[in-house]
């Protein structure tokens, strides 16, 4: 069979064709989105991805601002910035990019943001909107995930959707997502972990498979079932003899997947794209509810 290729770059382009009018608007009105990134410690992965994401940002004439601070910062120090962000209105939207440091907890720092400014859609009271079927912010990923069932028009009704992996980033969000009662959506979700028993018994029946898991190459062509979709949303750095000293590879091994599968998302290309964009849409969300304006 023929594997079609789900580009991220494709319909994130048309994503951000859709927000020009948007920022126009806006900044006829003399709001720039302005997006605050707080980014603590050497993990090289986050500077990647926060390099990336504030780059769009400026390619689109947005605002964003990086706040460095070292792996040292104290939790208290962490919880003064977030609140001089939240009460800053040159600021729409705040990212604090995870992972954090062990001496700082997830929760406290994720339960400080603003809801208002919660762009990520971590804070406990977005992911509660999300869960009750009326979300206000919804994680970047699982949005961007959304978005590309419905520019290629893969309708998960009547589906069965299997999601690896349950964190709140991807895996948790996007099972709520799937199975919400709305367009493209209204599948029927298994969500599989590491307290699944045997993953594959489930991906075999799955008419599109989640990979949120973070171990490379885990799925194979003989884990699902021919025709089926497959999202990627794995982004692992795996060492090679390339110039970086490393490659990326996704939570499926495409080799066996492509060819067996009717779509796969690529990694790189796939989701990441997605991720920024679903971003850069919940920035300008957010400068438009700080303005009331309706949409
Ligand atoms: N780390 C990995 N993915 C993400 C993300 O979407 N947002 C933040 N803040 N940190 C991340």
């Amino acid at each position: 069979m023929d594997t079609q290729i789900l580009s991220g770059k494709v319909v994130s382009a048309s994503v951000y064709k859709g927000l020009k009018s948007r920022i126009v608007k806006l900044k006829t009105n003399s709001i720039t989105p302005c997006l605050a990134v707080v980014l603590i410690g050497d993990d090289a992965p986050s500077h990647v991805y926060v390099k990336n994401k504030t780059k769009k940002f400026a390619s689109l004439n947005l605002n964003s601002e990086t706040i460095k601070l070292t792996n040292e910062t104290s939790e208290n120090a962490l919880l003064e910035i977030i609140n001089n962000l939240n009460n800053d209105n040159k600021y729409h939207g705040i990212l604090v990019q995870l992972p954090l440091p062990n001496h700082i907890n997830n929760e406290t720092i994720i339960n400080a943001i603003d809801p208002k400014k919660d762009v990520d859609g971590f804070n406990p009271v977005n992911l509660g909107r999300l869960a009750a079927g009326r979300p206000s912010f919804i994680p970047c990923t699982p949005k961007g995930i959304m978005r590309v069932f419905e520019y290629y028009k893969i309708d998960l009704s009547n589906k069965h959707v299997v999601v690896v992996g349950r964190s709140n980033i991807v895996g948790r969000p996007i099972s709520i997502l799937t199975s919400l009662k709305r367009k493209y959506s209204n599948a029927t979700t298994t969500i599989c972990h590491s307290g699944t028993k045997n993953i594959s018994y489930f991906t075999k029946q799955a008419d599109i498979v989640i990979l949120a898991l973070g171990s490379p190459e885990y799925l194979k062509g003989n884990d699902i079932k021919e025709g089926a979709v497959v999202i990627d949303v794995g982004i692992n750095r795996v060492k090679s003899q390339t110039k970086t000293g490393y490659k990326l590879l996704g939570d499926c091994e495409f080799s066996s997947i492509n060819g067996k599968a009717s779509c796969i998302s690529p990694v790189p290309g796939g989701i990441g794209p997605m991720t920024i964009a679903m971003l850069v849409e919940n920035t300008i969300e957010a400068a438009e509810k700080s303005a009331n304006f309706a949409l």
